[in-house]
Order: C-alpha cells, then structure tokens, then sequence
C-alpha cells in the first residue's frame, strides 16, 4: 500500500491508497486527536461501502449533481450545528466526487473552517476530484460557481471500493485517466489498452497502478500553481472546455462527466489540428483511445449546436473575449491556445 505526498496550499497532505474499512478510517481519525466524526456520504455509498463499525453519526444525501446545492449545503450546515460539530471535529466526506465537493465545502465554511478528510469511492475521485483542494456547490447559472479551496487534512483511497461502482462511472474515471496520458505521457497512451481491460475487470494491480500514475500526474500540474492563478492548473482543462459545454448544453442529464470529457477530447484535438497547432492524426489517436475505455467519441444527437457554442463561449477560463482551449500539440505535451477562431470552433463541431 502507498502513501503520496500531495502539493497543497500550505505543504503537503498525504494520500493513502489502502485496503482500509470507513470504519477503521474514523476510528483512526478519532484516535489521532479528533474529538468528533461527522460522516458525510450518499445513499448508493452508504449502502455499498460504509461498514457496520462506524458508529460516529452519518449525514446521508442523494446521490447525483443535484446534491451540489445551496439546499444541500444549508441542511449539512444545520446538520453539523445540531450535532455540536466543533473546531476539533473532523468532517469525514465518503463518497465520489459529489459527496467530497459538498462536504470539503462544508468543511471550508462551518465554524470558518473545520478539518476535514476525503475518502474516494468512485474512480473520479480517486484520480481527480479528492486531489487538488477544490470543493464547492452549483448554482443554477453554472457547475461549480460557488466554493473555496480548502485542503482536506489526507485523502484516503481503497481500490476494493471501487468493486461496487457501475462500469458506466467506471469509464468515465478512465476519460481522466485517459487525459493526463494525452497530456504528459505518450508511453503510458500507448499501452493504455492493459490498463482498461485491467480496471473495466477490477483487478487491484492495474487499479492501484492507475490511481498511483493519477495522483503523481495530477500533484505535478497542481504543484506549481496549488490556488489556480499561474495557468498551469488550465492543463487539467484538456477535453473539459468543449466537455462542460457538452454537459451544460444538455442540461447535465444524459451524459456523465467523463463521457462529455472523452468527446471534449476529440474535438479539442481536431480543433487544434483544424488551426494548425496540434499533429494531424492526434484527434484520430485519442479518438482510439477513447472508444477502447467504452466512451463516447462524438456529440450526442440531441444536442443544440447553438447551445453548445452559447455554453464554450461563456466558460469561466476564456479570459480575452475568445474561447481558449488546453491543447496538446502531440501525445504528451501541452499548450494554451487563446481565442480560438469562432468560425474553426463551428466548423469542427458541426462536422464532427
Ligand atoms: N473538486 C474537484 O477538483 C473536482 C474535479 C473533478 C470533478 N469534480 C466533481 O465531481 C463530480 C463528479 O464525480 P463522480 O463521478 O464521482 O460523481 P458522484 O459523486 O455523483 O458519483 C457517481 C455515482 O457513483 C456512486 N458511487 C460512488 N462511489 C461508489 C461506490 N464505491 N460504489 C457504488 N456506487 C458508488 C454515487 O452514488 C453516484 O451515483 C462532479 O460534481 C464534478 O464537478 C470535482
Ligand atoms: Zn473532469
């Protein structure tokens, strides 16, 4: 079992990836110092993952999107004041990334800021959502509007929980996994075909190898820019400009995160090759890629064109009118192109 490091605000935090139960997870928190447990997890997590020997008291919330709320944010609020959480508390957030943003924000607000501890249940938290100190709510304008950045004081993984999540989220995990070879390892693309066959079977090895390669990836993005202000964290963003707006247009139904981000993939490479900037036959080796892991390679068919433009051109990181775009020039390397033209944006997707 591994421990990681993990670049945050102020110094590090550990990551462990570990065959522990939630229970040993709390009981250890509490012995550590803590003097009270407040879980925070969603009705499929606490059927499948949360063990009988957790006795601390437990905050259950739907699971999906919809729990990124005010309305949710507020009960939890309430929830913590009745449970007389204090400044010595510890806020245990169990569940993917709904449940961690919802909580670590919690966490951010309650009594100005609590401590709080990750453990990632889905794959989308375990190579993303659990690393980097972001947490926060929707507003009905927009994904993620809201929030703060606030370090969980560790994030704890175990592989095994993932036995009990539907392949379709287990694919859409590997759309991130998927990103961060496009973006810093043309020899781990390569072989990304063992590393799918692997996960979509569970086997503990490949997973353990795959969320090792996504923590250490994502650290060494984050690392150089922990509040998202010198540019650098925009890499993570590869696949996601055209993916929100895919999500958006849709009215965040229909697709899952990482199938709108294995789309957003493909047509960002073919945009790049359309301006010059990416290899020609990039788009064509992600879009392999893609299809390998199960994804979705093209737009949905119901999607409004008109829609998707709207949502690309309002995307919060467009910062000099344009739409700009995290671009790969080849596998493995990576560039910011800004103000993308309108016209070349129209033609990819329309012809896609
Ligand atoms: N904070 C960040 O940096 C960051 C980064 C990426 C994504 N996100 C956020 O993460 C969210 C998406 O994450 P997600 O895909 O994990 O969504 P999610 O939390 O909704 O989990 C997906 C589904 O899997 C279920 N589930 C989770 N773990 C399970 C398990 N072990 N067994 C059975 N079922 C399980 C959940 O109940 C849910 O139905 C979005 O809201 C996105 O904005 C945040
Ligand atoms: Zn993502």
């Amino acid at each position: 079992m591994s421990e990681f490091a993990f670049p945050g605000i102020s110094g590090t935090y550990p990551v462990w990836v570990r065959n522990n139960t939630v229970a040993e997870v709390v009981n250890g928190l509490l012995e550590h110092g803590y003097e009270g447990a407040f879980v925070v997890t969603d009705s499929n997590v606490q059927s499948s993952v949360l063990d009988d020997g957790v006795t601390c008291p437990v905050f259950v919330c739907e699971p999906g999107e919809s729990s990124k709320s005010h309305e949710r944010l507020f009960e939890l609020e309430r929830w913590l004041a009745q449970q007389r959480a204090n400044r010595q508390s510890v806020v245990v957030a169990i569940g993917g990334g709904v449940v961690g943003d919802l909580a670590g924000f919690a966490a951010a607000v309650y009594m100005r800021g609590v401590a709080w501890v990750n453990c990632a249940t889905s794959l989308i938290a375990m190579v993303d959502s659990s690393l980097g100190g972001k947490t926060g709510i929707d507003l009905p304008e927009g994904k993620n509007l809201v929030g703060s950045f606030h370090d969980p004081a560790s994030v704890v993984i175990n592989p095994r929980w993932l036995s009990t999540l539907s392949d379709r989220d287990l694919k859409s995990g590997l759309a991130e996994v998927i990103k961060y070879t496009v973006l810093l390892d043309a020899k781990r693309f390569e072989g990304l075909e063992s590393w799918i066959s692997g996960a979509m079977s569970r086997d503990e090895d490949t997973l353990e190898e795959i969320i090792a390669f996504s923590i250490k990836s994502k650290a060494s993005i984050v690392g150089g820019d922990p509040l998202d202000r010198r540019g650098q964290r925009a890499m993570l963003n590869l696949g996601h400009t055209v993916g929100h707006a895919i999500e958006a247009a849709l009215g965040y139904q229909g697709m899952l995160h990482g199938e709108a981000v294995a789309v957003g993939m493909v047509l960002e490479a073919q945009i790049g090759e359309a301006i010059g900037f990416t290899q020609p036959g990039t788009s064509d080796r992600i879009r392999e890629a893609v299809r390998a892991a199960g994804l979705p390679a093209e737009l949905p068919r119901e999607i409004q064109i008109a829609d998707l433009e709207r949502a690309m051109e309002a995307d919060k990181k467009n910062v000099v009118g344009g739409v700009s775009l995290a671009l790969v020039p080849s596998i493995g390397e990576f560039g910011v192109v800004q103000n993308v033209p309108a016209d070349i944006l129209h033609k990819v997707v329309t012809e896609q």
